[in-house]
């Protein structure tokens, strides 16, 4: 999905220079990312929080990974 429409840039362009270890400021300035109209800012940083693990939901999502697997079923 394009997030910054000004320069074209989409959530998975955005989302893997962030898994890369770059932070917004590196990445906005690598692919540009809200520096035109800066309308794309909030959901850009959104993004990057989510792949570098800072927001809420991926908090959730790591205590969840910690619990032990499930048994698997019998074949029948
Ligand atoms: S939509 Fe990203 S700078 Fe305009």
């Amino acid at each position: 999905m394009i997030v910054c429409v000004c320069r074209r840039v989409s959530d998975r362009d955005i989302a893997r220079h962030a898994k890369a270890g770059l932070g917004f400021d590196e990445i906005q300035l690598e692919l540009g990312v809200a520096t035109q109209c800066g309308g794309c800012e909030g959901f850009a940083r959104d993004v990057v929080a989510q792949c570098h693990g800072t927001c809420p939901t991926a908090h959730i999502r790591r205590q969840n990974a910690t619990n032990p697997p499930r048994e698997p079923s019998p074949a029948p």
